[in-house]
């Protein structure tokens, strides 16, 4: 019989690639999103197919299903997404993070948590191993995600583990891009991509110096079906990304490059928060799950660059997937 996978967050970037992946491999896959920034146009190619399937639901909400699996990948990502109405995104993250693993626990089925590098918050360890605590200001706007939504949420998924026996995997993201990314999530792929391809001047926060490690989403996808699926038991969170390291300004300039844009940077104030580096020590992902990244940075931006170039090209798609704030 087809395993039942059930995505929350389905509709979203990183959601709708996995989908894509698992109904490749014979899965059932039940897609659960409250379409806050994900999109319906992400999984109309899906849509079609007979096993899978959709369901409008928010996650701060029990869920009566029943299947074998569960990744909980629902939750904004970005800043301008998440800062929107944090209280909801803490929400999102906490009381999500509890109905799904109770969920779990009724169903004794096996959960993937997405959670992110962010828990490092502001590092000062570098690259950030999975030991390192975190330097982070609960205080502060990134707070309701990654400094205190995701870690909670961390602390639930261990303490349902020990309480109840769940049979858990915690994934820790690092910066990922590729199509399907939302042009309006200010994130700095898909912004410089998108001020490239319009000409228009590349927005630069602080001196560009700052570095970051970009994942192409099929091999975090890659990663994260291969955490689900390792047969040992993994006790604690396993860092999912590149360990290939950039600075800001750098990737402008690849990007300005690939496209063949008159674009020019324009440097602009740091937000608070923000952290100078973001790497992954990969020492443990490679150990349990015998994987490293393989699409390189000039390939996965070249294929990125297509999906918004086209994008742009054709208002009416556009359109389907611009994001609606509530005032
Ligand atoms: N993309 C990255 O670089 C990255 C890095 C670290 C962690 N992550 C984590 O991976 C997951 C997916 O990220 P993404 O980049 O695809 O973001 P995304 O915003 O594209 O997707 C999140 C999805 O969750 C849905 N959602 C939000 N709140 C919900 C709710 N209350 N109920 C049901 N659905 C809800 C959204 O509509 C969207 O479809 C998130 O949990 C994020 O924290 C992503």
């Amino acid at each position: 019989m087809k395993k039942r996978v059930l995505i929350t967050g389905g509709a979203g970037f990183l959601g709708s690639h996995l989908c894509a992946r698992l109904l490749e491999q014979e899965c059932q896959v039940l897609c659960v999103d409250n379409y806050f920034t994900g999109t319906r146009r992400n999984i109309e190619s899906l849509l079609g197919e007979p096993a899978f399937e959709v369901m409008r639901h928010d996650v701060t909400f029990p869920l009566y299903v029943e299947v074998d699996e569960i990744y909980n990948l629902a939750c904004p990502a970005s800043p301008i997404h998440y800062q929107h109405d944090p209280v909801q995104t803490t929400k999102t993250s906490v009381i999500g993070a509890i109905n799904m693993l109770g969920l779990a626990k009724r169903l004794h089925a096996r959960i993937l948590q997405a959670s992110t590098s962010e828990v490092y918050g502001d590092p000062d360890i570098h690259p950030q191993t999975e030991e390192y605590r975190g330097h982070v200001n609960l205080a502060g706007p990134r707070g309701c995600y990654d400094e205190e939504g995701k870690r909670c949420a961390e602390t639930l998924f261990y303490d349902y583990k020990r309480q109840h026996r769940l049979s858990i995997r915690v994934a820790r993201i690092f910066n990922t891009y590729g199509p399907n990314m939302h042009p309006q999530d200010g994130r700095v792929v898909s912004s410089f991509i998108i001020q490239a391809l319009k000409n228009e001047p590349i927005a630069i926060y602080g001196s560009g110096s700052q570095t970051r490690s970009f994942c192409y989403v099929d091999d975090l996808v890659d990663g994260l079906t291969r955490l689900m699926n390792v047969e040992v038991d993994v006790d604690g969170p396993v860092n999912l990304g590149n360990p290939f390291e950039t600075t800001i300004s750098e990737l402008a300039e690849l990007i300005i490059s690939l496209v063949g844009s008159r674009s020019r940077l324009e440097f602009r104030a740091l937000p608070q928060d923000d952290p100078r580096q973001r790497c992954p020590d990969m020492t443990r992902a490679q150990q349990i799950l015998h994987w490293l990244p393989a699409v390189q940075i000039k390939e996965g931006l070249s294929r990125t660059i297509r999906y918004f170039d086209s994008l742009l090209s054709s208002p009416n798609e556009a359109k389907k997937i611009v994001w609606k704030v509530a005032s």
